[in-house]
């Protein structure tokens, strides 16, 4: 079964490049850029790695990100990151940025979009991997912080497929971004969040209402509120899941009690996705895995978890159609 998830044709839409600073490139940076940082070893990164709730890791994720300087060590990132893709038969991406993590250190907007789009473009060259990208702006920052980051993308736009909404969600309610999202949209680009990861109900209404999202990142709290629920069925609004970083971040204490497939068993379009693959113990295939070892995820089902994901994706009709003609293909 392993073998068989790992070569299924897979599509990734929550991911967060950041995310996928694996401890060993994060040293190598730390040395090529004369960053500190407080780890003396690859061991000791790996280490500091275990957390009770989504503060715990967005304080080291932050941290973590300061070791990415020049337009090259984005490149890098991004690279690495599809040359796992390409390991795991990842067909299509959508990755996020958190523009403001290093605009906030000094770096350009430019030499951090230009060296994740200069990667994304080759790997779709070199790699045969397609690619939409989205800004995320934080939430923990201000509107006016957001509308800032907004205005530092329009020069990019050609580049950028929607806006995202991370971070810290308790105490930060998602109708502060109501503004920057229509500013976004008129702009011409789609919208995505982060709502109901560790948030409650109602915050996922509110990006639904407010927001006018397309889809919605994590979004297992849905399973708070019957009505939302029956709502996100009958739309057909996707939730992008991501297994085990909700495990290691707490949402769930165990994967045994993830709701993924109950979910997708009551016809919510849920997909599957990695977040934070450095951090969290996984790439897209190791979460699939995990489906199948805690809750016995059979190929019907990770075979319409990728449909899901086929169906919520950002590209043309005609590119789904090719991918989901792939898919149905694979036995
Ligand atoms: N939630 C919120 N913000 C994030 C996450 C997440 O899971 N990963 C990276 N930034
Ligand atoms: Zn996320």
């Amino acid at each position: 079964m392993k073998k068989w998830l790992n070569k299924l044709p897979k599509v990734e839409l929550h991911l967060h490049l950041e995310g996928s600073l694996e401890p060993e490139f994060m040293f190598e940076l730390a040395m090529r850029n004369k960053v500190m940082i407080p780890f003396k070893s690859v061991q000791q990164i790996r280490q500091a790695y275990q957390f009770d709730n989504l503060q715990d890791f967005l304080d080291i994720y932050y941290q973590g990100a300061e070791v990415l300087i020049e337009e090259q060590d984005f490149y890098d990132l991004t690279w690495a990151y599809l040359l796992k893709c390409k390991e795991q038969n990842v067909l299509h991406v959508e990755p996020f940025f958190d523009a403001q993590t290093h605009t906030d250190r000094g770096i350009k907007f430019a030499t951090v979009i230009n060296g994740i789009s200069h990667a994304l473009q080759d790997g779709e060259t070199k790699l045969g991997i397609s690619s939409v990208l989205i800004l995320c702006f934080l939430r923990h920052l201000s509107e006016q912080q957001a509308f800032i980051t907004l205005a530092q993308a329009i020069p990019f736009l050609d580049k950028i497929k929607a806006v995202g909404l991370d971070s810290a969600e308790k105490g930060n309610p998602p109708e502060k971004f109501s503004r920057v999202f229509a500013k976004a949209r008129e702009l011409g680009l789609l919208t995505v969040a982060h709502a109901g990861e560790e948030g409650p109900a109602p915050f996922i209404t509110t990006v639904l209402d407010d927001l006018l999202v397309s889809r919605i990142d994590h979004g297992v709290n849905a399973m708070q509120d019957e009505a939302l629920m029956k709502r996100l069925i009958k739309t057909q609004m996707p939730l992008t899941v991501c297994p085990l970083s909700n495990t290691k971040l707490k949402v769930f204490a165990e994967l045994s009690e993830h709701t993924i497939l109950k979910m997708l068993n009551r016809g919510v379009c849920v997909t599957v996705n990695s977040d934070d693959p450095a951090y969290f113990g996984g790439y897209i295939t190791e979460n699939f895995v995990a489906l199948h070892e805690a809750l016995n995820l059979t190929k019907k089902q990770a075979k319409q978890l990728v449909e899901n994901s086929i169906n919520a994706s950002f590209i043309d009709d005609q590119a789904k159609q090719a991918l989901l003609a792939m898919l149905k293909a694979y036995q």
